[in-house]
């Protein structure tokens, strides 16, 4: 019942408040002389009203308390009361139950019901000291958690108020860190360049950045230069005058459309040698020239750029020039791959449910445990389907239907050996697609696992059962 917890650093007891409830003055002597011992401060209570009002009055970090209050009574009535009182009044404190070995059962439901620990009269010092240590110990861990938890979400709530966050949806640290820095560098009229895989969120992040900039009512434009042919690409950028080549009418391209505004430069990595060189000089003197045309004009553009390459290795290889480089990432954010940043996908993945739909705890398993190789937008689309597919409102795993083939490398991915789902398929009484929900597998994943661990299924049978 003790929590583990960590023996190569141990807690001092002193400094602690520990309140002993027991009707018996002996016992309340016995526990004052051992834990004084140690440092800690004892207070004591005969009777269930003088605890809780000693509770009321000082801070105290752990009760004591047995189970009965008077000689006669021995159903433990008394201290399942005053137990429930505790736990309604100071939620947070740890109760240790002080239990008759005859009365066993009550003290184990009650751990059920929230109590720490119990422990057995007559009790053993060393034991009990141990528990005490124990339950101070995480206490001051829980406590120190719930701080951080809570400095955590006002940091977040400030952010949202200060900023428009463009409905983006995380919880992880690493993202509030990006975050903050995207709405930081906003105002700054400095490039900047979003890097990171496959449908992590880099436009996301662009919105944001255009979103709190001193121009956000000004032109947001977005050109993708990966989905352009070169001669098109340049087009769009700069404009054509008519007659530029065959057939081509005047236009305005996007350097002049985004005059005063922002310019997202999306999968930045594809631009031509000679796409560069004009961007280069454009972001450098603000000037360029519509294809076919001599007349030099001038624009004012904040530039943001997004690539998946990795431009660094472009340089080395010479496909990118490493002068624009430098012009573009005079701030570089990183938006990390899903998979390094769990604490993202349930939110996510909630933020993306379909109303009237939920997930099943093994479908939130699935999800985690997956290495979500398209990052957001596949995990946006994988939950679409399931609300498509779903033919309940609560989605199961297997209504995710993930793939098997890319398991998570992280190391809390559970380790699905033969035991496993050998005891999956017999609590599942050999039914693959319940054994696999509860292992949040696919059916096709366990499937796909049982035929490499050389499980068969007899009928009615689990394997090896
Ligand atoms: N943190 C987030 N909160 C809410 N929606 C998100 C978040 N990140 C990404 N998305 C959504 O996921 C999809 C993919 O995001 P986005 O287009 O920004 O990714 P990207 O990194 O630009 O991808 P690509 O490399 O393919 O251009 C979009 O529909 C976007 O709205
Ligand atoms: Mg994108």
């Amino acid at each position: 019942m003790t929590p583990p917890v960590s023996t190569s650093w141990r807690i001092s007891l002193a400094h602690h408040t520990v309140l002993v409830v027991d009707d018996n003055e002996a016992v309340r002597t016995a526990f004052d002389v051992l834990l004084s011992l140690h440092g800690v401060t004892v207070l004591t209570a005969a009777n269930p009203s003088e605890a809780l009002a000693k509770l009321a009055r000082e801070p105290v970090d752990l009760v004591i308390q047995d189970m009965n209050f008077r000689r006669e009574a021995t159903s433990g009535e008394e201290g399942i009361a005053l137990f429930r009182e505790i736990r309604a009044r100071h939620p947070d404190v740890p109760v240790i139950l002080l239990t008759a070995w005859t009365h066993l059962e009550t003290a184990v439901e009650l751990v059920k019901a929230g109590a720490a620990d119990y422990i057995a009269k007559p009790w053993e010092d060393a034991r009990l000291l141990t528990t005490v240590r124990n339950l101070l110990e995480l206490r001051r861990a829980q406590t120190e958690s719930r701080v951080m938890q809570r400095q955590r979400s006002e940091a977040r709530a400030a952010l949202a108020q200060d900023f428009d966050l463009c409905g983006i949806v995380y919880d992880s640290d690493v993202m509030h860190t990006l975050v903050s820095m995207a709405t930081h560098v906003a105002h700054a009229d400095v490039p900047v360049l979003i890097t990171g895989p496959n449908g992590a969120g880099k436009e996301v992040i662009a919105n944001i950045i255009h979103a709190n900039s001193s121009v956000r009512d000004k032109p947001f434009l977005k050109v993708n230069l990966g989905a352009l042919p070169n001669e098109l690409m340049e087009a769009e950028l700069f404009g054509t005058e008519a007659g530029a080549f065959t057939g081509a009418r005047a236009r305005t391209g996007r350097f002049e459309a985004a005059d005063g505004g922002t310019l997202f430069l999306d999968e930045l990595g594809n631009l031509s040698a000679t796409g560069q060189a004009k961007l280069l000089r454009v972001l450098q003197t603000g000037e360029f020239e519509r294809l076919g045309s001599s007349v030099t004009r001038r624009t004012r553009v904040r530039v943001i750029a997004a690539t998946n390459a990795n431009l660094r290795q472009a340089i080395r290889e010479g496909r990118f020039r490493e002068d624009l480089f430098y012009r573009l990432n005079v701030i570089e954010l990183e938006v990390p791959a899903l998979a390094d940043r769990k604490d993202d996908i349930l939110p996510l993945a909630r933020a993306f449910l379909q109303q009237g739909f939920s997930l099943a705890p093994d479908a939130e398993r699935a999800l985690v445990q997956y290495n979500w190789p398209g990052n957001v937008r596949e995990l946006q689309n994988a939950i679409k389907r399931a609300c498509l597919l779903s033919t309940t409102p609560t989605i199961g795993a297997a209504a995710l239907n993930l793939p098997a083939s890319a398991p998570s490398q992280t190391a809390d991915e559970p380790t699905l050996d033969r035991a496993s789902i050998e005891e999956a398929l017999g609590r599942a009484r050999g039914v693959v697609a319940h054994a696999a929900r509860d292992l949040g597998l696919s059916r096709q994943a366990l499937y796909r696992r049982m035929e490499k661990l050389g499980l068969k299924l007899e009928p009615g049978r689990a394997p090896g059962g």
